[in-house]
């Protein structure tokens, strides 16, 4: 099985690596543009649940860490 990977960027969205499959509340799948797609978390996007740039017009903040 390949690994996901899943990135938190500073400020911006989660960074998603691998072969995912991303569907709705309904249950149906999302066209994906290849392996690599960012999910918006700022709220902002146009075009959820992927991330539009939105997160930098509203100065998005978000310094996620893993400790
Ligand atoms: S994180 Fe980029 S538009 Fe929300």
């Amino acid at each position: 099985m390949e690994e996901v990977r899943i990135k938190v960027r500073i400020n911006g969205p989660y960074r998603i690596q691998g072969p995912i499959i991303l569907e709705d509340a309904d249950g149906n799948e999302f066209v994906l543009p290849g392996e690599i797609i960012a999910l918006c978390r700022c709220g902002g996007s146009k075009n959820k649940p992927f991330c539009d740039g939105s997160h930098r017009e509203i100065s998005f903040q978000a310094e996620t860490r893993a400790k």
